[in-house]
């Protein structure tokens, strides 16, 4: 086992490279079962969760190969089976977004029910609500916890069919998967209170260079028509907003000066406003954002929504920077119903951080204390490491495949920046 090890590093300096994003090449590569010719990807980050659905995909009989270091070549022309393997799906939920895509292309999946997590109990009752408007039958089946059976779903359809489907909450992962089961439906999908998220905009960008006929991803209401066959395309993955928010506050927090560089600005805008209201001085450039931290933080109150809010993914790091800024500061989480275990570790490190309910009361400036921290998700690993640049002495983080999950190279690149991080076995 390996661990992070992060020590007080002073201002970070310099520029970094955002990669393509993880939750838009997960979809796209589980959308890519769609296609019946040659899928080309690229900016593909290299992450252990885009391997995970590398291996679904594969299990199912597509081919699935490398052309270069974030290139790589689909295929699923000759899929075999509907069933896909277990063991994998249960290492990440997002395993479940092949459900849509197997239900367009042959009308029939069986997939494990991905179980809750760290960050709340993550149901899929709307992506099977989606599924069922659609006219898609279902089984749940529940295995014995005890004996290690597999609890799965069991789904078919004899033709999908397009209806009106509403979303009581814009679920980022049932929109995708409704979109994607819809694209091959006959007749219109229309969903309506859909999530806006810009990776469901990239799908769609996807999607519609496969030849589906989707109108409205970004809004909240999708109108998807639906065609006979997918071919082929040449797509390239959006930048991570969330790797580069995670950068812009590594600059905030030490007092840095920062260029993230290969951004799309406007997918940040409630990052680098809460970012300029706790004083940083933020100038947006091209395909970049450069970012000077202040001198003295000052205090911010942040509430999670779906996009165009605030992001839950940017929350922890955002806590993280807290614990550095004046007085009190208000962080409502209103995302998932669990997402503050990593308030527990940044008061081991000696931060003072009081959760009620849906809420943090986060009191700065803490002088941070390096100790053994876990990363009990992968924004929770992000965040530690934040925090560790601002702590004296050093840092241990556990747990770190949560952040490999996430970020590509992230001991380079925060390395690359004057970071003093490193990896070493346990
Ligand atoms: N929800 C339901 N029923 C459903 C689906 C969702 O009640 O059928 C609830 C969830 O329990 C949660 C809320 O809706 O409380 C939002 O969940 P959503 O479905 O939008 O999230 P997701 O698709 O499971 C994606 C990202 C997450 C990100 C969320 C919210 C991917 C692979 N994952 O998850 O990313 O936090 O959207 O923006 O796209 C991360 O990258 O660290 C991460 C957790």
């Amino acid at each position: 086992m390996e661990k992070i090890v992060v020590e007080n590093s002073g201002k970070l300096n310099g520029r970094v490279r955002v990669s393509g994003a993880k939750n838009s090449t997960l979809p796209i590569i589980a959308a890519s079962l769609l296609g019946t010719e040659d899928i080309i990807l690229e900016e593909v980050p290299r992450l252990k969760d885009v391997e995970i659905i590398c291996e679904v995909l594969r299990a199912l009989g597509a081919t699935v190969e490398d052309i270069d270091e974030h290139t790589i070549r689909i295929n699923s022309s000759n899929l075999k089976t509907y069933e896909t393997k277990f063991d994998l799906m249960n290492k990440m939920r997002a395993s479940f977004l092949v459900m849509g895509p197997l239900l367009g292309r042959i009308g029939k999946a069986k997939c494990a029910l991905p179980g809750g997590c760290t960050i709340g109990a993550r149901p899929i009752d709307l992506h099977l609500k989606g599924f069922s408007a659609l006219g898609v039958e279902y089984t749940e089946h529940y295995g014995d916890l005890e004996s290690g059976e597999d609890s799965y779903i069991l789904a078919h359809t004899e033709k999908l069919v397009g209806d009106k489907v509403y979303l009581d909450f814009p679920s980022v992962g049932a929109t995708e998967n409704i979109m994607m089961a819809a694209v091959l439906a006959k007749g219109r999908t229309i969903i309506e209170n859909a999530a806006m998220e810009p990776e469901i905009v990239d799908l769609s960008n996807f999607l519609r260079k496969l030849g589906a006929n989707i109108k409205g991803a970004g809004t909240n209401t999708i109108i998807i028509d639906g065609v006979e066959k997918l071919h082929g395309a040449r797509h390239q993955i959006i930048p991570d907003r969330i790797e580069a928010g995670t950068f812009m506050v590594a600059a905030a927090i030490t007092g840095g000066d920062v260029v993230v560089e290969n951004v799309i600005s406007d997918h940040l805008r409630p990052v680098i406003s809460k970012l300029e209201e706790a004083g940083c001085e933020i100038t947006e450039e091209e395909d970049n954002i450069h970012v000077k931290g202040p001198e003295e933080l000052k205090c911010i109150n942040i509430k999670t929504l779906p996009y165009p809010g605030f992001p839950t993914d940017m929350q922890a790091q955002f806590m993280a920077m807290m614990t550095q800024c004046d007085k009190t500061n208000i962080v409502m989480e209103t995302v998932f119903e669990n997402r503050f275990m990593h308030a527990d570790e940044f008061n081991k490190m000696g931060a003072d951080i009081k959760i009620k309910d849906r809420s943090a009361m986060v009191t700065g400036v803490s002088k941070l204390q390096g100790t053994d921290v876990r990363a009990t998700d992968l924004r929770c690993g992000a965040a530690l490491i934040l925090a560790g640049l601002v702590a004296e002495g050093e840092t241990h983080i556990h747990d770190i495949y949560h952040i490999e999950r996430g970020y590509e190279d992230v001991i380079k690149k925060f390395s690359g920046l004057g970071a003093k991080i490193k990896r070493v076995e346990e």
